[in-house]
């Protein structure tokens, strides 16, 4: 794990395990299935430093032999995936977090203007009962996820972090100019964006790779 050079609120996976799943994840060669379960893998290690410093809370635990104090998480967790390729993270991360919460951010860019088209909302009412992680493979223009975490704010979220597999330093910059309190914690930070808003090297349309529709 590293802070991702000029970018003080990023952290960057440079774990071997994560990076090796990356590697086959970008290739072309990588179908709908392997692709699936690669997101799902890194999504769920990632997760691991996303929520080291989640609040807990002390608890009496009875065993079979004695009583002692253990830990819980404090808060409600409340996992929500943008649609459609968020969903491919969002399973690998209630892999490991399984009374976590799902809300749901319906937005595709369009793909001629690269503007963010909100499309759907479903989210738990109580968003402020603890942290949230925002998930999405691809932080491009920053569009989307800029959509997203506005949602977010005005449901009055505090605590929220942004999970994606690789990102862009025009989105970095974007989102943080944004909402300076935002973690952003992704498996690579790529060199820049094409014309067409694409990320290079990136790995191409995560949604449609993720889903078999390219
Ligand atoms: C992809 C990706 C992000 C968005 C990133 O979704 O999953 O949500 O693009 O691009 P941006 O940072 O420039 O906004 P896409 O628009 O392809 O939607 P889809 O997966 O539903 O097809
Ligand atoms: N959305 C993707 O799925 N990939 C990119 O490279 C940019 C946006």
């Amino acid at each position: 794990m590293a802070r991702a050079q000029g970018f003080a609120n990023v952290t960057v996976f440079d774990h071997p395990l994560i990076q090796h799943k990356l590697a086959y994840l970008r290739d072309e060669a990588t179908s709908h299935r392997p692709f699936r379960a690669l997101l799902y893998q890194i999504a769920g290690l990632m997760v691991y430093e996303a929520t080291r410093d989640f609040p807990t809370r002390e608890v009496e635990v009875r065993t079979p032999l004695e009583t002692t104090v253990g830990r819980r998480l404090a808060g409600k967790v409340t996992v929500v995936p943008v649609l459609r390729a968020g969903l491919g993270m969002a399973e690998g991360v209630l892999e490991v977090m399984p009374e976590a919460r799902v809300g749901h951010l319906g937005i595709y860019r369009d793909e001629r203007t690269l503007q963010p088209i909100a499309y759907l909302k479903r989210l738990p009412k109580d968003l402020t009962a603890g942290p949230v992680l925002l998930v999405d493979p691809m932080l491009a223009t920053g569009g989307s996820a800029a959509a997203a975490i506005a949602m977010l704010r005005d449901a009055g979220v505090t605590d929220l972090r942004m999970l994606c597999v690789v990102a862009s330093p025009e989105g970095i910059r974007r989102l943080t100019a944004l909402d300076p309190r935002l973690m952003i914690y992704a498996a690579a930070v790529d060199r820049q964006l094409n014309e067409k808003g694409y990320i290079l090297p990136g790995l191409g349309d995560a949604g449609d790779r993720l889903y078999g529709t390219g």
